[in-house]
């Protein structure tokens, strides 16, 4: 029994999900909107005051004795038919830390906020991480032209012209600390329940728009139609080989693809795609994006087919800070578990606090590393050990900590 696991199953379906029979929770959605109802309530229990930014992350602050701020945070939104922990699995601990601390009548030398993002996916609109953005100041007005974001935020009662003044003051915190599953099978491999991540992988995301003719596909002879669906099968096919001859930490995805008109007696006039590209430094990354992206528009050329690429989205790589780093690793060994330390390949909110404030991040071991997938599945016996290696970082942190 891990109570940070039944909450994330609680939240999992019912009114938290935006879809039926599966889950998916886009940012500021009826399902966000639930989550943050719920969450509001498990953080005043756990003796937090509750807040909501700008931004639309929920914020649970738990005083300290000093002035500055140690930020636990995760996200809360999710993929379309996504697994159950990634995301709220970090937040539920977080709220389980500020509740042990609470229970024991403890404060510390300085305050914890419990942070629940609510844009880390991207799911809804053509950006990822509007709320750790905004809450490191790394947006600017443009990023709320966004098509239907004002609308959105307008809906939540949230006033637009406020977002970016989610920002916080990096002078004002201690640091910030993700716990997260691994989303991947190394610490399963190696029968670990626990892994301190080293640094979060470069991402690069385009919109990618191939634009034919449609046409009936009953007349048109096959030498002489434009099929932007042809097109975009050629370049998911590039983006495949580009990052197969590369280093193992290349990946690249093309994850979501709209085909226009989309129907089965019409050659398709237009296909718009995703394309997402990751390496652990930003130059290899890099190179291989403007390998296939080169590759899609010659292909498309030679088709006679409109190309246009769009990017979306450029975290670079993101190191964690090594002496929070260090304070993971004690914690770790502390509760008896043993140091394993390991890059994430997916993206993370922490990742956009990298040196703006000490960084770190704690993994755990996931089921066949399926993650993205309803099959998502934690367990709860190593929810309890991350719960337990946090409190332990927290009191290391306390002792260590000179304001
Ligand atoms: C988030 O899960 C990402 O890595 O894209
Ligand atoms: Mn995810
Ligand atoms: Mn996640």
């Amino acid at each position: 029994m891990s109570r940070a696991v039944d909450r994330c199953d609680l939240l999992g379906e019912g009114r938290f999900t935006d879809a039926p029979g599966m889950l998916f929770r886009p940012y500021l959605g009826p399902a966000h909107k639930a989550a943050v109802e719920q969450l509001t309530i498990w953080m005043e229990e756990a003796g937090m005051s509750v807040r909501l930014d700008p931004s639309g992350s929920l914020i649970g602050r738990y005083e300290g004795d000093g002035p500055k701020t140690l930020l636990i945070g995760s996200h809360i939104d999710s993929v379309k038919d996504a697994g159950r922990y990634d995301g709220p699995l970090g937040v539920m601990l977080g709220i389980d830390c500020v509740a042990a601390l609470h229970d024991a009548g403890r404060r510390l030398p300085f305050a914890i906020e419990v942070v629940a993002f609510g844009d880390e996916e991207g799911s809804r609109f053509p950006a990822a991480m509007l709320g750790s953005r905004a809450m490191t100041g790394q947006l600017d007005a443009k990023a709320l032209e966004i098509d239907g974001l004002e609308a959105a935020l307008n809906a939540w009662g949230l006033d637009p012209g406020s977002f970016l003044t989610a920002r916080r003051d990096p002078a004002k915190l201690v640091g910030y600390v993700e716990a997260h599953i691994e989303q991947g099978p190394v610490l399963e491999a190696d029968g670990l329940a626990l892994g301190i991540v080293t640094g979060i992988a470069a991402q690069k995301r385009f919109a990618v728009t191939l634009t034919g003719i449609a046409g009936h596909a009953g007349t048109n002879s096959m030498g002489l139609r434009k099929d932007a669906l042809a097109a975009a099968a050629e370049a998911v096919l590039a983006a495949e080989r580009v990052a197969r001859a590369g280093p193992a930490d290349l990946v690249a995805t093309v994850g979501r693809m709209e085909v226009l008109p989309g129907a089965p007696n019409v050659v398709p006039g237009e296909v718009r795609f995703s394309l997402d590209v990751r390496a652990g430094d930003a130059t290899t990354r890099d190179k291989a994006a403007e390998e296939i992206c080169r590759e899609v528009r010659a292909l498309a050329a030679a088709r006679s087919i409109g190309c246009e690429i769009a990017p979306l989205h450029d975290l670079p790589p993101a190191p964690c800070d090594p002496a929070m780093m260090a304070r993971l690793e004690k914690a770790v060994a502390a509760i008896g578990q043993p140091v394993r330390k390991l890059v994430s390949g997916a993206g993370h909110d922490a990742m956009v606090f990298a040196g703006l404030t000490p960084m770190a991040m704690l993994f755990l071991r996931c089921r066949g590393g399926v993650s993205h997938n309803p099959a998502e599945s934690v367990l709860p016996a190593d929810a309890d050990l991350a719960r337990d290696a946090l409190l332990a970082f927290l009191d290391i942190l306390s002792e260590e900590y000179d304001g």
